[in-house]
């Protein structure tokens, strides 16, 4: 077998076999294999597809490239594939955990225009993301629930390859999104798992039809994996409530938690966790629901959620948020906001200090973004539609103007668009 063969035969739109997938994946993450020719194979993906046996035994092939974790307990776990103002994991996880599922999440970092849990969480004076093993399990024996940056050696194939397709324009394609995200879910031991698939403006996939065939990809790996798996598709036209920032949205989390914050937030917050719960207690949708309400209604979600964050060292109490400018953006006509580039928005937010553009950049955890104005709002001329903090002195009101159409109809807007189970 050669790589030359194996590119060749995805050149002709061939289907590859489970050892050549495997040859290819083993190869490059030894050192076999060169980047040249691995780049070749990933094009030849991205243009003639693989189909769905092709896909998973790429997905196992990456997930039996490093460690495994196995869990002596049912762990339920989420996945967002990435969106601009996305805080659920911190609402999410505690309601669950407080309605006795445990969850053993393992989180990565923002990178480019979306968000990451980790630097969310490590905005919280105090708190810290690495923990022995024997601390996450054991924090997660105590309290159902513990949240870590990836230290283990997970899918170190899907890492290589991800920095590969970074660079060589190929990480549009379903079946090397999906093997991707799920090798890692698989590798880090996930039984229950609810991907939240986004689809539009800010999201990797801008059209439903293409993020329904890559909810429909993981799902069905996941299932062939004896995972639990859900995927609800839901809308990143404009980002997920009202705060875009570290410390912005950590707060913004607590407000849900608290029974306040924003609508959107609220409601996907909450029906993720009803799948969540649903999914690990083998429970109908309706009854998890009930316990998801409740939980958040007696603040037992809001206790965990403390809980979780005093049992990491994390304060909330040190929290601060005295960003040196404060620049504010006004409308300059009147009508319904029909569209919000919210890529650009996400890219705004970076640029304001909230996220990197490399992966060396320090994040400054106060920049960010408050959105008065979403999709659908009716503005008058010099309405108030966003703030923007920072630590630098940059004014990006013009280019966040630019990136909101305001039109005299509004416009269909549905939260969440289908659940594929
Ligand atoms: N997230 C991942 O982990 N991998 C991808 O390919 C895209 C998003």
């Amino acid at each position: 077998m050669t790589m030359y063969d194996i590119i060749e035969k995805k050149k002709n739109n061939l289907k590859l076999t489970k050892e050549e997938i495997s040859f290819f994946v083993s190869g490059y993450v030894n050192n076999e294999i060169p980047d040249y020719q691995v780049s070749s194979l990933l094009m030849a993906i991205v243009l003639n597809g693989m189909n769905d046996e092709e896909t998973t035994n790429l997905t196992i092939a990456m997930a039996n490239s490093g460690d495994k974790i196995k869990f002596n307990f049912n762990a339920a776990d989420k996945h967002s594939t990435g969106g601009v103002g996305d805080k659920t994991t911190l609402i999410v996880a505690p309601i669950v955990a407080s309605l006795d599922c445990k969850v053993a999440k393992m989180s990565g970092r923002g990178l480019g225009f979306t968000g990451g849990t980790i630097d969310k969480l490590e905005s919280i004076p105090g708190f810290k993301v690495q923990l022995t093993d024997d601390d996450f399990i054991n924090q997660i024996n105590n309290i159902n629930i513990a949240l870590i940056s990836q230290t283990k050696n997970i899918a170190p194939a899907d890492k290589k390859i991800y920095a590969l397709r970074d660079v060589t324009a190929t990480v549009d394609s379903i079946p090397l999104i999906a093997s991707s995200i799920m090798s890692k879910k698989i590798a880090s031991g996930a039984s229950n798992l609810v991907l939240d698939v986004k689809v539009g403006t800010g999201a990797f996939m801008k059209n439903i039809e293409d993020a329904k065939k890559l909810a429909i990809t993981m799902v069905n790996i996941g299932k062939n994996a004896n995972i639990n798996t859900l995927a609800v598709l839901s809308n990143m036209n404009q980002p997920l409530g009202n705060n875009i920032g570290n410390v912005l949205e950590v707060k913004e989390a607590i407000e849900v938690l608290e029974g306040n914050g924003p609508i959107d937030l609220k409601e996907l917050s909450i029906e993720l966790a009803t799948y969540m719960v649903s999914l690990y207690k083998n429970i109908d949708y309706n009854l998890a629901k009930q316990e998801v309400l409740k939980t958040l209604e007696s603040k037992q979600a809001l206790n965990k959620f403390h809980q979780f964050i005093n049992a990491q060292g994390g304060n909330i109490e040190k929290i601060s948020f005295n960003p040196k400018y404060e620049y504010k953006v006004y409308s300059k006509k009147q009508g319904y906001i029909t569209k919000m580039n919210t890529e650009e928005i996400g890219k705004i937010a970076s640029l304001l200090g909230a996220g990197r553009m490399t992966k060396d950049d320090i994040i400054d955890y106060e920049a960010g973004i408050i959105l008065n104005k979403k999709i659908n709002y009716y503005v008058k001329e010099n309405d108030l539609l966003a703030t923007l903090y920072t630590n630098k002195e940059i004014d990006l009101t013009n280019d966040y103007l630019k990136a909101i159409e305001i039109t005299e109809q509004p416009i269909e807007n549905e939260l969440i668009i289908e659940v594929i189970k």
